[in-house]
């Protein structure tokens, strides 16, 4: 039977004794991490969230005890008595208790481990399925550990913040109404109404808007919110978001708070200083010159249009790509000092296979050397469009330009992801920097193919610019939005909008995206009635945590900082989840199950 901690009083965590403590006896409690037997002395590493301690059992200790020591293996939590000495070997730097260790004189084994599947040490190279199906081992790693208290300092600073600035922290419900806003909802069926489901909110966007018709004035919440959509590295089914809004604001009161924010959490938590404002990129000039409304503004590789010097061009794949309204544009690898190319034929060929990805058809190299230009369209181009390309991009010996031709959307996609993706091949990203940037002047619907109708591409409560108001009709397209994304290192950090604040033009916002009245509403009808009753000009913004603290930790993936993250298939690997249920549990809710196809 194991032992139990009876009668012992824990001190204080492992690593929080040190040099002064030295001649004091203390217990400590805590995990083996290591232990090295040597015969007549027994060292062992005992950890816990502070850190790590040395403990040893001395040529002077009872053999009684000594062989109990022997028995103690990795993972095993213990209890010890001792007394704080200074260390008998060499002093390690890299310990915070590195100068001292603990002569153990009781030693208590509360637990024992079997062999841990992977090894319990920082940076492990085991596969991440095994270590999400042992999570909680996997939270023992010190790099994992201190992801998780970095993201609980970061929620602090939020808090500490935004409450110095008058914003009150208010729940909202995590049963709510199904509205087609975006993402696909999580349902919830309902027992109690046969046939009806609770949506788990995408964001608590709508309550956040009718808090602030509540008088509430400024609003802020570290909130669950999730989305049934594809996931990636960035994205979570149900991730957290720092929510806030905030009445009788424009767009810069609360993009200058939110600066405020980001200033301070980097001094707390960081202790770095950012610079403010940030610098406020329009979304058209985002596209044009990074192919991304969330650009990487660490490096250069700006995207060049070659469409006027090929306009005339008899190659089939630039000539028609112009002619249907879309563009040829590049991007410039810059060669070596030596004057040679940075990436080899066989790089660019994975190259194409990476911008094929993004829907691109082909990729179109041209590489300059002092002889001349060697290229996958030479045969295809004028001498004149030749020299024209290299004048535009102002290419020398060793450069490489990499071409894609295609309607713009297809070209922004692949050409702004292959130039982060080269940036990173290179290793030409200073990964000290933190770069923030505002991107702002959305436009304020975007055209879905699919669907055959526009969609916001904010979300529909956003307001559109007062200048662009009377083009809702006419020119829906160039109505540009009060909307603004915070980007931080070509990720998109936070984003927001100022709303709408009128019923009439909500309502016509609605008829817009497709809703007939009584479409809009059936769905926001809550909404359009409360504006009815005094509403205060409102706006705000949600971080997205996860994402956040992903890129302080210097992390490539939310999952690292998410205690219980879901994978690729939104299943959680430790408990299983998501999985089957008892006929009763479905009975009750009026529910009977289809097999997939
Ligand atoms: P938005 O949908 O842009 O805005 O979300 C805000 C921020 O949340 C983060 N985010 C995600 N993080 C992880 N996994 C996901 N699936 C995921 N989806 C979004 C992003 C994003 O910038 N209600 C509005 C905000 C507002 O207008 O005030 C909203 O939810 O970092
Ligand atoms: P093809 O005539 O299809 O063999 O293409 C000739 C060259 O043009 C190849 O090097 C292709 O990679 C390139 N190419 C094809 N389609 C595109 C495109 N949409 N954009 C840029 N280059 C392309």
């Amino acid at each position: 039977m194991a032992e139990n901690i009876k009668g012992l009083k824990r001190t204080c965590r492992v690593a929080e004794i040190n040099s002064n403590n030295i001649g004091e006896e203390v217990t400590l409690m805590g995990w083996v991490q290591n232990y090295r037997n040597l015969g007549s002395l027994l060292f062992i590493d005992l950890r816990d969230v502070s850190g790590i301690c040395q403990i040893y059992f001395g040529e002077d200790c009872e053999e009684a005890l000594k062989s109990k020591a022997a028995t103690l293996r990795k993972e095993f939590v213990i209890a010890v008595k001792g007394v704080v000495q200074k260390r008998g070997g060499a002093v390690n730097p890299n310990l915070k208790t590195g100068e001292i260790e603990v002569k153990v004189s009781e030693l208590r084994i509360l637990s024992k481990s079997e062999t841990p599947p992977f090894a319990i040490e920082e940076n492990s190279d085991a596969n991440e399925a095994l270590r999400l199906k042992y999570r909680y081992l996997d939270l023992r790693r010190a790099d994992m550990k201190e992801n998780l208290i970095l993201r609980h300092r970061v929620a602090k600073s939020a808090r500490d913040y935004y409450d110095a600035n008058g914003f009150l922290e208010i729940e909202t419900p995590m049963l709510t109404k199904s509205t087609p806003e975006g993402a696909r909802d999580y349902l919830v069926p309902s027992r109690v109404h046969p046939n009806k489901f609770y949506a788990l909110p995408q964001s608590p966007q709508q309550y956040k808007q009718l808090l602030m018709l509540s008088s509430m004035d400024r609003y802020i919440q570290i909130v669950k919110c999730f989305r049934d959509e594809d996931l990636r590295a960035d994205r979570q089914p149900e991730f957290t978001q720092i929510d806030l809004e905030m009445s009788f604001v424009d767009e810069d009161d609360v993009m200058s708070i939110n600066e405020g924010f980001i200033k301070h959490l980097f001094k707390d938590v960081m202790d770095m200083e950012v610079k403010t404002p940030f610098l406020r990129l329009p979304y058209s000039e985002a596209m044009d010159r990074f192919g991304s409304d969330k650009p990487d503004l660490r490096f250069g590789m700006e995207l060049c249009d070659l469409s006027e010097v090929l306009k005339n061009s008899e190659f089939n794949v630039f000539a028609s790509a112009i002619n249907n309204g879309g563009s040829v544009r590049c991007i410039k690898v810059d060669g070596k000092e030596d004057g040679t190319q940075s990436l080899s034929r066989k790089e660019i060929d994975a190259l194409t296979e990476f911008v094929k990805t993004y829907g691109a058809k082909g990729l179109a190299y041209m590489i300059v050397d002092a002889e001349g230009v060697r290229s996958s369209v030479l045969k295809f181009l004028k001498e004149d469009e030749i020299k024209g390309m290299l004048e535009k991009t102002d290419a020398k010996a060793g450069d490489i330009l990499l071409i894609v031709a295609d309607k713009n959307s297809v070209v922004y996609d692949s050409l702004g992801a292959l130039r982060c993706h080269v940036a990173a091949k290179l290793g030409i990203i200073n990964k000290d920097e933190f770069n923030f940037l505002w991107v702002v002047d959305f436009p304020l619907f975007e055209y879905d193919e699919e669907e055959g109708r526009f969609a916001a591409k904010h979300h529909p409560f956003t307001s559109p610019k007062d200048d662009d108001i009377e083009l809702l009709d006419s020119d829906p397209e160039k109505v540009r939005a009060k909307a603004y994304d915070m980007v931080l290192n070509g990720c998109e950090v936070g984003g927001g909008s100022i709303r709408i604040f009128d019923t009439e033009l909500q309502q016509k916002m609605f008829e817009k995206l497709g809703f007939t009245k009584e479409q809009a509403w059936a769905q926001f009808g809550h909404l359009m009635e409360a504006f009815k009753y005094g509403t205060p000009p409102h706006g705000g913004m949600a971080y997205g945590l996860d994402r956040l603290v992903m890129l302080l930790a210097k992390k490539d993936s939310i999952r690292d900082v998410i205690a219980f993250p879901k994978v690729q298939n939104a299943s959680e690997l430790m408990t299983d989840a998501p999985n089957l249920v008892d006929d009763k549990q479905l009975n009750e809710l009026y529910i009977k199950c289809v097999k997939p196809e």
